[in-house]
């Protein structure tokens, strides 16, 4: 199957890399590689680039893509969670890390992996396959209380509760094994007039179940902690945010996002004022701040 992934804030990204001839670039979330390939068509053939990601498909699918810049690539299976692990050996220092977050649409297009509330598949929801913990097993094992903290958090959804308490009277006649079962079940909970605007009515408990299924927000929080040591000086942090949750990165602090992803962004937010990074959202405002914490960049425009 064709990798179609439209990587998003390209220009932005490369741009905020500050990617130089020479250097070291980490691309944690690989994909399908449309970043990587467009950093690498800037950065010369005397850098470094290390790709990582804990799909396979994904990791197959880059090496394709990336066939021409082979002299200069590393592919890495694994969780960016490992940092250190996946760079100890293989490098001194980075120049600049990107993260992508979310998933790719390969996730969706293939209903086997069970990420799409529009097609039918198994509840699987992993990135990395090899992994025990499947959405089926947070929907038929965790506490209603749990479900309902997993869909409110990570997922914002405002009829989180009754979600939770339906999920848990469904599968108390038959546990849920499917992407449908389960979106009907979800449409059952929420108001049909509620239902009538917006967007899918499971899109945001799928989201939510699809972070907690890959710990998401813990495996960036341990991260970006990891790169601080592997940075070099004015080396850059590049982070990516696809969810929509992120409406505003303020200098000083950072408003209207839930709990659950408040602290994985703060510290991201720390290491940008200190450290000489950036941040991007998917709605193309991108603010950094150098050492000494004066804006340079924002909304899409050097200051
Ligand atoms: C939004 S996609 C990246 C798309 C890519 N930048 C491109 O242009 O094609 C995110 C990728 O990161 C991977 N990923 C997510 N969390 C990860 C983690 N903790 N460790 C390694 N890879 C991860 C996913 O498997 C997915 O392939």
């Amino acid at each position: 199957m064709e990798y179609d992934h439209k990587s998003v804030l390209l220009a932005e990204v490369v741009k905020q890399l500050h990617s130089k001839t020479g250097g070291t670039l980490v691309d944690c979330t690989l994909g399908g590689a449309g970043h990587a390939r467009a950093i690498l068509e800037n950065i010369g053939t005397e850098s470094l680039f290390i790709g990582i990601d804990r799909d396979d498909t994904a990791l197959a699918a880059a090496k394709i893509v990336l066939e021409n810049f082979s002299q200069q690539l590393l592919l890495v299976k694994g969780n960016f969670k490992d940092l250190d692990q996946l760079l100890n050996g293989k490098v001194d220092a980075v120049d600049g890390f990107l993260f992508d977050l979310g998933v790719s649409s390969i996730h969706f297009d293939i209903p086997a992996r069970g990420f799409s509330y529009k097609n039918d598949g198994p509840l699987d929801m992993r990135m990395d396959k090899s992994q025990k913990v499947t959405a089926a097993t947070i929907v038929n094992e965790y506490s209603r209380n749990e479900l309902h903290q997993i869909i409110r958090d990570y997922g914002e959804e405002r009829w989180a509760s009754r979600i939770a308490q339906f999920i848990v009277e469904a599968r108390e006649r038959k546990s849920l094994e499917s992407t449908l079962e389960l979106v009907q079940v979800i449409k059952n909970a929420i108001p049909a007039k509620a239902r009538r605007k917006g967007p899918h009515p499971a899109k945001r408990t799928f989201q939510a179940f699809r972070i907690a299924v890959n710990e998401e927000l813990t495996a960036l929080e341990s991260a970006l902690w990891q790169t601080i040591k592997w940075l070099n000086a004015k080396g850059r942090i590049v982070v990516r945010e696809i969810r929509g949750t992120i409406t505003a990165v303020k200098k000083g602090y950072i408003e209207t996002f839930p709990e659950g992803t408040q602290k994985a962004v703060s510290i991201a937010f720390h290491i940008l004022t200190t450290l000489f990074c950036g941040i991007a959202t998917q709605y193309g405002k991108i603010e950094c701040y150098s050492k000494d914490q004066t804006t340079f960049y924002q909304n899409g425009e050097f200051m």
